[in-house]
């Protein structure tokens, strides 16, 4: 490769970095409903001592039927980052290297089934 090759591929590089960084977290089971139960059971098995059984909680905050309508299109990265980084200064365990992602996204197949309008 000669001098102006290398360069070209250094920039392209550079350039296509933060596309790829930027790229919203995708759900492998989206439009899946036959995922639904078990992530139901998933939630219920590991999240609902928190977060209320079938995510019916009268703490607000900790109200998972309203990601839609707090976050809007945010809703998926939002999800994504919380469950893997938790808010251990808000009592939100980290869940990365405890369940694994696919675990992950069955819970949130199902949490897109049950969230509220209002
Ligand atoms: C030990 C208790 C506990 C467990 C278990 C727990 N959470 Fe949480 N979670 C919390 C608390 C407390 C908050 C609220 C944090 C805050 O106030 O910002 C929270 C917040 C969240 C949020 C962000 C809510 C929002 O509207 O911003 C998501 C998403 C979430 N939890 C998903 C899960 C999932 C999925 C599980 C099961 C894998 C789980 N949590 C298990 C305590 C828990």
């Amino acid at each position: 490769m000669n001098h102006s090759r290398a360069f070209l591929a250094a920039v392209l590089v550079v350039a296509a970095a933060p596309a790829l960084a930027e790229s919203p977290p995708a759900n492998p089971f989206e439009g899946n409903a036959t995922v639904v139960a078990e992530g139901h059971s998933l939630f219920n098995d590991t999240c609902s001592h928190c977060h209320g059984p079938d995510a019916v909680t009268p703490i607000s905050e900790r109200n998972l039927r309203k990601l839609r309508i707090r976050y809007g299109d945010q809703m998926i990265e939002t999800f994504h980052t919380t469950v893997e980084n938790g808010r251990p200064e808000a009592g939100m365990p980290t869940w990365a290297g405890v369940i694994d992602e696919a675990t992950i996204w069955k819970i949130y197949t199902y949490l897109e089934t049950v969230q509220v309008s209002q």
